[in-house]
């Protein structure tokens, strides 16, 4: 059964079919109307959202279907110690396909594992946010009419920020791409991380100076530092502020770049840049609508045919229990009850959070 954890599960030409899917439910809404008529989405958030959560709901809507919710984990059994396996082995009896959010990541693999229905990933702690890549995907082919020969500035909380990993690892597999990481030190993205997109070719660079990375972009795409990942408040209450655009700074700003920021901002751009046509960040909420259509669209008809797509790389490499511990606190294995902690044989990097796990 098909699900997207990660956006690597889906190839370069699912993702153009699914923005071609998304460019005709814009132009033609009608057509798909009742695409999912007498089919149940299940939503099932354990962290805040309000547009993941609610675009995943308005899509279902929009193509005729129904939606069951969980809202949070204290308004289920997640609340009296059920595991997350359990809890997808019910909700597979009740929904055609399932959203779900989570703290820690790895959930949505485990999710995946358990569900006889396909799992969204609606983001898993600091790891992967695939939909929203797709959202952000579309806004930018909308803008520029390809995803390639561009100049993706990130800037924030490279750190934790899920969108920021799973849009690179999205744009990089589109030739051409250069990426400049704009972060406090403190928040700079994994080093294993920025090995693996230095180890494919990709020109990647790092600096602390949004003024010195403003006017190469073609794309400026604005993170929020994310609180609830710190451990240490004073941390946060230091970093939080590192970046701020203003309607100052955009004058330094190529006039055909455009602006993102996945939202909610907490300061990180200033209101008054809502009115410069760059800004495209309310676009791509709209956007994340579409492609949540076009995706939940995708797998109910690869689900109806029995389309099998090629399963996730089979980790054969088990650790034994009484000595594995994935070094990342937030990994799902020190959470779920009955999950092994494992590593990939080639890359040894942990299955469900993708750490790279050298004492393991
Ligand atoms: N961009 C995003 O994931 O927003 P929510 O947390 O509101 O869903």
């Amino acid at each position: 059964m098909q699900s997207v954890i990660d956006i690597n599960d889906l190839t370069v030409s699912e993702i153009d079919e699914l923005l071609a899917t998304a460019h005709d439910m814009i132009e033609h809404p009608q057509t798909y109307a009742h695409a999912a008529a007498g089919k149940i989405l299940a939503t099932l958030f354990y962290e805040p959202s309000t547009r993941t959560r609610l675009s995943f709901e308005a899509a279902m809507y929009g193509l005729g279907g129904q939606v069951l919710s969980v809202p949070s984990a204290s308004h289920s059994s997640a609340s009296k110690g059920e595991t997350i396996s359990d809890t997808l082995s019910v909700i597979s009896n009740y929904a055609d396909i399932v959203a779900m959010r989570h703290p820690h990541d790895g959930a949505a693999l485990v999710a995946s594992n358990a569900a006889s229905r396909p799992v969204i990933n609606a983001g898993d702690g600091g790891h992967f946010h695939p939909t929203q890549t797709l959202a952000d995907l579309l806004t930018i082919e909308r803008s520029f009419g390809r995803l390639e020969g561009l100049t993706i500035v990130a800037v924030g909380d490279l750190l934790y920020g899920r969108t920021v990993h799973s849009l690179l690892h999205a744009m990089m597999r589109y030739p051409n791409n250069t990426f400049i990481m704009v972060s406090p030190h403190e928040l700079k993205l994994p080093a294993d991380f920025l090995a693996h997109v230095r180890s494919q070719g990709v020109d990647i660079r790092e600096t602390t100076s949004l003024a010195d990375a403003l006017p190469q972009a073609d794309v400026v795409y604005m993170t929020r530092v994310q609180q609830e990942r710190f451990a240490n408040r004073d941390d946060y209450e230091r970093l939080k502020g590192a970046y701020v655009l203003t309607a100052g700074m955009m004058e330094n700003a190529s006039p055909d770049c455009i602006v993102m920021h996945p939202l909610p901002r907490v300061g990180e751009i200033s209101s008054e840049v809502d009115s410069d046509p760059r800004a495209r960040y309310f676009e791509q909420t709209y956007n994340g609508k579409m492609m949540r259509m076009a995706l939940i669209h995708h797998l109910l008809q690869a689900a109806d045919t029995n389309q099998e797509r090629e399963q996730r790389e089979e980790f054969v490499h088990s650790i034994p229990a009484e000595t594995a511990v994935c070094p990342n606190s937030r990994c799902i294995t020190h959470f779920e009850r009955d999950i092994v902690p494992r590593l990939y044989p080639d890359t040894q990097q942990c299955v469900y959070c993708d750490y790279i796990a050298p004492n393991l």
